[in-house]
Order: structure tokens, then sequence, then C-alpha cells
């Protein structure tokens, strides 16, 4: 009976760090069949073109979509920037390699300090390669804080 106890205690101290200490953004498995939001071209000439030069698409999950819709985005939500290279040739613009999957991850008590929105970019589309460093103060939170009263989100739906 007694290492029972043991047992058990033993098992939730060590369960309870890992909950706390890991705020990793999931990577967003099969966004690409998610609802598409809108896609944009961001030229040279445009003040965000070293950062985010291309092309991206937005794709938005179910809860997303309701966050969308009402302005409140509900745990769970996850909007996807996904950016990919933008060729210019022959009067057309091409989608090349994909540069990075920007990720919002809605959860309002483990990213708190930001909104309730995790942000995080995967370098090239891959899981494995993460790009946010520091994720309480970052960049992405600092330029997406204006936007408060849309719940930090930038983009609308498009209903045509
Ligand atoms: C300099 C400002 C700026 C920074 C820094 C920035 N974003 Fe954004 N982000 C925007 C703008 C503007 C849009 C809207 C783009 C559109 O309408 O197509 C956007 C859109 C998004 C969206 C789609 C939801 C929305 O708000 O419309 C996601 C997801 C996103 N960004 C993730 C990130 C991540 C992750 C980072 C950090 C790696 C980041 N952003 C850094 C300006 C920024």
């Amino acid at each position: 009976m007694k290492s029972l106890f043991l047992a058990g205690c033993a098992c939730v101290v060590a369960a309870a760090p890992v909950l706390a200490a890991d705020p990793s953004v999931p990577y967003p498995e099969n966004y690409r069949s998610w609802h598409h939001v809108k896609s944009m071209v961001i030229e040279e000439g445009h003040p965000l073109h070293a950062a985010f030069g291309g092309i991206h698409h937005l794709y938005a999950n179910q809860k997303a979509l309701e966050g969308y819709r009402n302005g409140r985005f509900p745990d769970g939500a996850v909007i996807v920037f996904d950016l990919l290279e933008a060729s210019r040739a022959d009067g057309a613009v091409t989608e090349g390699a994909r540069k990075v999957a920007g990720v919002m991850h809605k959860d309002a008590k483990r990213y708190a300090a930001t909104g309730g929105w995790g942000f995080e970019g995967f370098a090239g589309g891959d899981p494995a390669k993460r790009v946010v460093a520091d994720k309480a103060e970052g960049a992405c939170f600092a330029c997406h804080a204006p936007q408060k009263d849309r719940d930090y989100v930038f983009s609308s739906l498009r209903d045509r």
C-alpha cells in the first residue's frame, strides 16, 4: 500500500512540470484541407517584404471559423499563414517552395502572455524546424497586438 502511494505521488510530481513547461504550438496536421480564408502576394517594395515576401494563403480550422464569424476565437482555434516563394514570369505569378508555415493556436490559459494565442513558424513547413525562439515576447505578438479588438487577428473571412 505504501509503495503504491509513493508511486502515484512520483507520477503526479513528474507529470506536472511537463504540462506547465511545454507551451509548444502543435504542428497543424492537414491544414491544407481546412477552410481557405484568403491569399495575398507581397512583392518587393512592401515594408514586410524581407520577412513575408512571396505568396501566402491563410487556412482556418472549424473553431477558427467560429472566431472569424463572431469575433471571439475559442480555445482550439488554429489559423495557418502558409508562405510560399512567388516568381513572376511571362505575365504570371506562380507559387514556389514553401518558406514558412506560420501558426496561431488559441489556448487562453496556456498562452495568456500573448493574448491567448501561441505563435510558431515551421521553416519550409517542416514540423521539426521551429523558428519562434522567444514565445512570450516574440516579434509575432508585438505586431499582432494592435489588433486586440479583433482578438489579435488581422484577416477577415471573404464571403464571395
Ligand atoms: C510586422 C507585422 C507582423 C509580424 C511580425 C507577424 N505578423 Fe502575422 N500577420 C500580419 C498581417 C498584416 C497579417 C494579415 C495578412 C493577410 O491579411 O493576408 C498577419 C496574419 C497572420 C496569420 C493569419 C491570422 C491573421 O492575423 O490574419 C497568422 C497565423 C500569422 N500572421 C502568424 C504570425 C506568426 C507565427 C508570426 C511570427 C513568426 C507573425 N505572424 C508575425 C503581420 C505580422
